[in-house]
This record gives C-alpha cells, structure tokens and sequence, in this order.
C-alpha cells in the first residue's frame, strides 16, 4: 500500500481540511467532520478495458451457509468474494449465528476463519461448547490490527468472518479507534482482501440503540450486501433481514429463535407470531403480509385512549406513525369516529415491521375496534390498502396471502371486494367483500354491533 496520510473532511459538503474543525468554514455545519485517508500513489498502471463479450460469464455459484434461513436472505447462499455486513445491536445474537455458520462450514469440510476483537479464543470457545459443536475444524484468530488480520486472511480459506467492524485498528491512523475514518479504511482493507481471493466475507457491525450512523450505515456502500439482525429485549424471536443485497431480492426475511442452545431456524413463523395472541381481545387484527418471497401473518395491536395532550400522540411500533395518523384522519373524516383527541398506539408483534400498504385496512379496523371496544371474530383477517377517500384498494398476491390465512385456520377475510372474488376461486375461506372503509361498520357485513345512536 502506499502510503497514507490523514485529512479530514466535511461529511455535509466534502469540504477538506488538514485539521478537524468544530464548524465547517465552507457549509457552516457543526461536528461534520470525519477522518479520510489519502492515498498517495505516484505511479498508476492503466486500467484494462474489456469488451463485454470476453468477460467470462459471473456463473454465481452459492456457497451454503448451512443455515437454510440465512442462505434465503442472502439470495440463495453466499457468494464467492461478496462481502456481507451483519449488523444489529449488541446482544441480538450476531456472534452465535456466524459461530453456527463456522461449525456448519467445519462440518462440510470448508475452512472458515474467525477473526474476533471482540472476545478471546477462550470466550469463543466457551460459546462454542455452549453450543455443543464439534470443535474439530474451527479456527480462530484474536487480533484487532488490521495488517496482521490481512497476513493472517491471506491464507488458505473459504469463509472469513470479522467480528468486528468496530474493533479494527489500523496503526497509521492512530488512536481513532471506532472513528468513522479508521472503520471505513479498515473494513475497506478487509473487503478488498476478501474480493481480490474470491473468498466471502462476513463483516460484524454493532448499531446502537438509537441507530447510531456511525457504524454500519458508513459502510453500506462498499460492502455488496447488508443483513439487519433485530429482536426485543426478553424476546426469543430474532429476524433477519436484507437491507441491501447485491446478488439477491431485498427485504427477505429469516426467521431465528434465540434458545439456551444458540440459535434455531423457525420454519413456519406465522404460527410464532400468533401464539401469544390474546382471546377475543378488542383492538387485535391479523393481516397476512408479504415479506420478501413468502406471506406471512401477523398481529396487529391497537390501543386507543383519551389523551390529556393538546396533540393527542400516534405512537407506533413496526408500523409507520405517519402511515397511522393518515388512517386515523381518514377515519375521523369518513367514518366520523372521534379520534382527535384520542391516543393512538398501534403494535405490530413478534418485532415484524409493515411496509406494505396491503396492512392499511387491518390497521383501520384494529383503531375501530379498540375505540369501540369490540373484539373482531379470532379466525377473520382483513386486509387491504385504504386510499384518501376511504375507497378500499387492491393489494398484489392476494391467492398467496389467503393460501397462508387458511393454512393457519383463518376462515373469514375482509377486504378489496373486486379482489377478493377473484383471489378467492376454490379456496375455503369466507368472503368479506368491501369497496369502502366505512362498510366494515354495516350490518350486513355483522362485525361491528353497533347500537343505534
Ligand atoms: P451474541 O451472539 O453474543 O450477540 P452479539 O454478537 O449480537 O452481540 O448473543 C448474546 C446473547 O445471546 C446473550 O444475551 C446470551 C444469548 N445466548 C443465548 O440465549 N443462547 C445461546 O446459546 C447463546 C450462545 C447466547
Ligand atoms: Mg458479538
């Protein structure tokens, strides 16, 4: 490598200066400052240029993780050279799944190689054991600076595995350590190592709980794909989600349960996320959304209350607070429910969040029923996307959606009338047809009982 001074440079408007400032001169941001390396090299070797017909065919091969959850994630396993960033909080369960893929890996007779700042040989072990894997075939390598991490990778493997990101240290750069220039350089060292070998890599990266940026989110754009490991505290449900994926479908979900032997792949998490449900509970809905490639149901809670505020709150969890306050309005206007004064909290359990607007309904008819405090029937889903009018719109894949709701003993759907007589050809559920969100209150339809006042 040549070599590397440092500079530092403005994060808002690229401006560059040999010293850290507290302002930028030039966009007046404050705290805008990070680390750069710059490289100074005095020779360059021209660049190939390639006809695109002589480029060998990028025939991707996957290599499995062993993990069939993780390898959905990752588009069908990993991919030779692609670099993955796993990122979570502290505790979610990063460093158990990847020593699950280590032990997996051993056991196919691949080497993979372990590199922790974070913990000694002896703590990794430990965890192993707790794990009950076969310790044959593990290798793992304690050290935090970069070039001894890059002679040691160098080496003959097939899988590498940085955990993590955060301890790297590159000795140029100095004390930094966790700074963004110092996680970037030496994440970027690693990466290249692991593009130049064509062997994958897994990146560890610790986000904090308010999301910090400073992490993962500096690297998003030179790692190929970026994994988000999630889960609530005292919570044994993790999910696994692709953020950005280079080589495969985004937003695909793996499910995981967090057991007192590391962790297990759960195969039908519709069934997971509904098992706590309540009974005959006013204000709990179940919508089957899609997630990634496959349906998948889950509960929607609604909470609504007399608020002391002058501006009543709308709080959410796994579901966009903006996306609410929109169907509560939309509510209050169509329907005329008072909520204007009113709390709205809405969950959406087993820490699941909804992107779709297909949940609109659902969320609707969860708000409507916490206000009035009537239970919806146990085995009925609703779903579908509400516009502004109050007009109940289509959502795609609905056959899927309702395959899922009956393999789970829904019997009765409510939503887009047009769609569901089309989506519901030969299946064995009953319709709830509706074109308006102001028809789920109607006799007919016999959800609400309403008195007449
Ligand atoms: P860990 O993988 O160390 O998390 P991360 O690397 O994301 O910080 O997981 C730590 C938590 O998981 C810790 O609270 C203990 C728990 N755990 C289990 O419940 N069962 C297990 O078998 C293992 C290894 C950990
Ligand atoms: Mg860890």
């Amino acid at each position: 490598m040549a070599k590397a001074k440092v500079r530092y440079i403005c994060r808002q408007c690229g401006y560059k200066s040999p010293v850290s400032l507290g302002r930028c001169p030039n966009c007046d941001t404050w705290d805008s400052f990070s680390e750069e390396m710059a490289e100074i090299v005095s020779t360059h070797a021209p660049g190939k240029v390639l006809a695109l017909s002589q480029v060998p065919k990028g025939d991707t091969q996957r290599i499995t993780t062993s993990i069939s959850e993780l390898d959905r994630v990752l588009g069908g396993g990993l991919v030779p050279g692609g670099v993955t960033l796993l990122s979570g909080e502290p505790g979610v369960g990063k460093s158990t799944l990847l020593l699950q893929v280590a032990a997996g890996a051993a056991q196919m007779g691949k080497k993979l190689l372990y590199i922790t700042g974070e913990e000694s040989p002896a703590q990794v072990r430990m965890r192993a054991e707790r794990l009950n894997l076969d310790l044959s075939g593990l290798f793992v390598l304690a050290e935090t600076q970069v070039p001894s991490i890059l002679e040691a990778a160098r080496g003959d493997w097939d899988i590498l595995v940085v955990d993590s990101i955060q301890t790297l240290k590159i000795p140029e750069l100095g004390n930094s350590l966790g700074s963004p220039g110092q996680l970037r350089e030496a994440s970027a060292l690693v990466a290249n190592l692991a593009k130049e070998k064509g062997v994958p890599l897994f990146l560890i990266g610790h986000i904090t709980k308010e999301g910090n940026i400073a992490g993962p989110k500096l690297l998003e754009h030179l790692v190929d794909t970026v994994l988000y490991f999630e889960g609530e505290k005292d919570r044994p449900i993790r999910v696994l989600r692709s953020f950005k994926n280079r080589f495969g479908p985004v937003n695909e979900l793996g499910v995981f349960e967090m057991t007192g032997a590391g962790l297990g792949e759960v195969k039908n998490p519709s069934a997971l996320f509904l098992a706590e449900r309540p009974f005959g509970a006013a204000g709990s809905i179940v919508t089957p959304v899609i997630e990634g490639r496959r349906p998948l149901l889950i509960e929607i809670q609604a909470l609504v209350s007399h608020s002391p505020l002058a501006m009543p709150r709308r709080q959410t969890l796994g579901a966009d607070p903006s996306r609410v306050s929109l169907l509560a309005a939309v509510l209050e206007k169509k329907v005329r429910l008072k909520l204007f004064d009113r709390d709205i909290f809405v969950n959406v359990t087993g820490g699941v969040k909804i992107s779709e607007p297909s949940a609109d309904l659902a969320i609707v008819a969860a708000i409507a029923s916490s206000w009035f405090e009537i239970p919806l029937p146990q085995d009925l889903v609703v779903l579908g996307e509400v516009g502004l009018a109050g007009e109940i719109r289509r959502v795609g894949r609905i056959k899927e959606r309702l395959r899922e709701a009956q393999r789970l003993g829904f019997n009765q759907v409510c939503g887009p009338e047009m769609e569901l007589k089309e989506g519901i050809e030969k299946q064995k559920i009953k319709a709830l047809g509706i074109r308006h969100v102001k028809e789920i209150f109607s006799p007919e339809l016999g959800l609400f009982k309403l008195d007449k006042d």
